[in-house]
């Protein structure tokens, strides 16, 4: 379905948890959050009747996502359900790598068709700072348990931080000619404990493009490859994956945006960046018809605002942590 500025929305990114094992610094507070209610959170069937609405209105891509989703029970039956929904041609999945080796397998036997990998950092002191304990061991497990269940692409997400982990920029594109697998670096966004990070620690994708340079890896643009992300790659000589780059602040790519978002709590949110969000839970619950859902898909589309007004000087605040909204 096009919204108001003709911009084709048929991606939706679903996050069926608030819930995760780490508790990355620019993500959620030391103590976490407030996590919501058993109640509160829709049931994996009430999502499926959701998407299944979406689906009817030209959504053909859907992103799983968090907090972590693998913490959440039964995710591989809720992806086998929503691969059967007539119309989705890609179910993939945003996870910080930990439970892989546990489900990779089976999520792949469901029907999974991709996954990307939240890894900030190479090194298991530094993993251990920024996701506030973790064991960097379990991601590399992880990672290699997708490539072992034969996701394609698999794909790992950077946030790169000023001081933090940006002298691994160049280790980390390094990373694509040992492994097949597609480093992508973001741009820190002020988001929830990100907007405390971000004055400090933002670094931009040309800044992180002249520390590949200055490494003498040359990066030569690449078409791109299967994603409807905001991503723009490139690849290093005798490379076996890619390198991508997403420029959320400095270079923003709402022209090009495609997608919705649903929140654990039933909200369908326009934007990363605010725009109000319409409940779909209640009247879901309240016996709403198919009719009157698709409207307020409807009304969210249309509600899509043209860009968002963050830059590396503006500051989001936004009312969500990330955790709550999946990235
Ligand atoms: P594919 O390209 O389909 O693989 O997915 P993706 O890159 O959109 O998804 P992923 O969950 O891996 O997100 C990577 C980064 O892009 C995260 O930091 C997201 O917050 C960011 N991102 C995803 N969608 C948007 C968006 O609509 N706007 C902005 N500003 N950032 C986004
Ligand atoms: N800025 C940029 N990316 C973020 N992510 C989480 N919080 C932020 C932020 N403030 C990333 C995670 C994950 C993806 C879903 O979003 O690292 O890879
Ligand atoms: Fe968890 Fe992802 Fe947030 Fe880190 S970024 S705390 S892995 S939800």
């Amino acid at each position: 379905m096009l919204d108001r500025f003709s911009r084709d929305i048929h991606y939706l990114r679903v996050s069926v948890t608030d819930r995760c094992n780490l508790r990355c610094v620019y993500c959620m507070p030391e103590d976490g959050i407030s996590l919501l209610g058993h109640d509160d959170i829709m049931t994996f069937e009430e999502m499926e009747k959701m998407i299944k609405v979406a689906a009817s209105l030209g959504i053909r891509r859907v992103r799983i996502t968090g907090g972590e989703p693998l913490v959440r029970k039964n995710l591989t039956s809720f992806v086998a359900a929503l691969k059967a929904i007539p119309g989705i041609e890609d179910v993939a999945l945003t996870t910080n790598g930990i439970l892989l080796p546990q489900y990779a397998q089976d999520l792949r036997e469901a029907g999974l068709d991709r996954v990307n990998i939240s890894l900030d950092t190479m090194r298991s002191d530094r993993f251990r700072d920024i996701t506030r304990n973790g064991t960097i061991e379990d991601v590399w497990s992880g990672i290699e348990a997708a490539l072992n269940a034969n996701f394609h692409p698999v794909k790992v997400n950077v946030v790169v931080m000023g001081s933090i982990n940006d002298d691994e920029i160049a280790d980390f594109a390094s990373l694509t000619k040992r492994w097949p697998v597609h480093v992508r670096f973001i741009e820190l966004m002020p988001i929830g404990e990100g907007e405390q990070s971000f004055r400090g620690h933002f670094v931009s994708i040309e800044e992180m493009i002249s520390k590949i340079n200055q490494s003498g890896q040359k990066l030569y643009k690449h078409d791109g490859i299967k994603g409807s992300g905001p991503a723009t790659y490139y690849t290093l000589e005798k490379a076996q994956g890619t390198v991508g780059f997403i420029s959320a602040i400095s270079k923003h790519f709402c022209n090009s945006c495609n997608r919705l978002r649903l929140t654990a709590e039933g909200q369908l949110r326009p934007c990363l960046h605010g725009a109000k969000e319409i409940d779909l839970k209640t009247p879901l619950r309240l016996g709403a018809t198919e009719k009157k859902l698709q409207l307020l898909f409807m009304q969210a589309i249309s509600s899509k605002p043209d860009q968002h007004f963050l830059s590396d000087q503006g500051w989001g605040g936004q009312a969500r942590m990330m955790s709550q909204i999946g990235g």
